[in-house]
């Protein structure tokens, strides 16, 4: 039988970041569409039907398509410069949770399939859950159509060029309709599960959080030549927003706030730049975070007033506090002998499907308690275990 440890390394030197270390996996491109190919032949190995849905998710099928469906999986593309688990181990232990149900003779009473959710990450067009968002209508088809890539490539361009009739993204009420619960498991990504001592727990809250562009705008010039009364150097400001963000979340209960990625434009040592754009992303259980990036955006305005800059803020994407179902969620902590119930700070395509459908999530424990870096990892042991939690889960649900 094939475990979800060897699945993880037969996939192990995709899409690997010579540059960043870790890998860089994102949506259509070549290292996301070589994982979209092995999970087709690994799924059809399996005799599931896969198909791709009309917003860019993979469905493999066990059963016939159907209303009820009893639907895990996760996503296989990351941020730059992941980890091997944030997203893959959701698939390969649905794969192998499956394979193990197979080898015992059990006939699912419900249709059963895995998903492969696109753009999980954001890692490409800047949207997180982008292929659930479309799926649910959580996010308008033409919005996503304009979403650019860092080289100027449209989300519509992209999606044509890997098969998709860029018309018919959006809200897929047939897919949608035939969910009857979903079940994602996921590496954890802090130090919750390391704290309780526990290898597996069940997914309670995510916490409300989103995206939005700083871009300032100042004025291109020569770094030797430009006395420093005379410049509108947009990475002042931009500076501002970075130290911003700390100190004013830093006064705000649970709150996070992170700025991780930076362009300058036209990025030159020698240069001031003409255009400066930043994403902060900001998260406050509850109904804050909003109030809590408006602090910062008023902090980058007075900034950028200051070194004769303009600003514009764009929100990207926000999402609410979300609390997963709580009866599939004490079901399933019962079903596994009684493990803890975990909230997270991080986003998933579980928490978008949370609006529409019963939906739990499995967290397998992260012995570095880092995740979206290289260094996040689960040990074989608990990897097995996962999959077989899950295996215990999906023979429950689906009877
Ligand atoms: C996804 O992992 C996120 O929380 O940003
Ligand atoms: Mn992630
Ligand atoms: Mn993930």
């Amino acid at each position: 039988m094939t475990s979800a440890q060897v699945l993880l390394e037969e996939i192990a030197d995709v899409g690997r970041d010579r540059v960043r270390g870790g890998y860089s996996r994102h949506v259509f491109d070549a290292a996301e569409t070589e994982l979209r190919t092995w999970f087709r032949e690994r799924a059809s190995g399996l005799g599931l039907h896969v198909e791709d849905d009309q917003n860019g998710n993979m469905w493999a099928w066990w059963t016939e398509p159907g209303p009820g469906a009893v639907v895990t999986g996760s996503h296989l593309d990351s941020v730059p410069g992941g980890g091997a688990f944030d997203g893959p181990l959701g698939v390969v232990s649905a794969l192998s949770a499956v394979q193990a149900l197979q080898a015992k003779g059990f006939a699912p009473g419900k249709p059963l399939a895995i998903v492969v959710f696109a753009e999980e990450e954001g890692g490409r067009f800047g949207v997180p859950c982008l292929g659930s968002r479309l799926l649910t209508g959580a996010l308008e088809a033409g919005t996503a159509r304009a979403l650019r890539d860092p080289d100027g490539v449209t989300f519509a361009e992209a999606a044509a060029a890997a098969g998709l009739d860029p018309d018919r993204l959006g809200r897929d009420d047939e897919a949608l309709g035939r969910i009857g619960c979903f079940v994602e498991l996921h590496v954890e990504q802090g130090r919750g599960l390391i704290d309780l001592g526990s290898p597996i727990a069940v997914g309670s809250t995510v916490i409300a959080h989103g995206r939005w562009r700083f871009s300032f705008t100042g004025q291109g010039n020569h770094a030797g030549a430009t006395l420093l009364g005379d410049r509108r150097d947009p990475m002042l400001p931009a500076a501002e927003v970075v130290a911003a963000a700390r100190r004013i979340a830093r006064s705000v209960p649970q709150a996070r706030a992170t700025v991780g990625r930076i362009v300058p434009n036209p990025g030159g040592t020698n240069v001031i730049a003409s255009t400066v754009d930043l994403w902060l992303d900001a998260r406050v259980p509850g109904s804050g975070v909003r109030s809590l990036v408006e602090d910062i955006a008023e902090a980058a305005r007075a900034a950028a007033a200051e070194e004769g800059c303009e600003v514009r803020v764009t929100e990207e994407s926000c999402s609410g506090d979300v609390v997963f179902d709580s009866g599939l969620r004490d079901e399933l902590a019962t079903l596994l002998g009684g493990v803890p119930a975990l909230p997270t700070g991080a986003g998933h395509d579980a928490a978008i499907l949370a609006g529409h459908v019963p939906t739990a999530m499995l967290y397998v424990r992260n012995p570095t308690g880092i995740s979206h870096a290289p260094e996040e990892f689960a040990e074989p042991a608990d990897v097995d275990g996962g999959a077989a939690a899950l295996v215990t889960v999906l023979e429950q649900l689906c009877r």
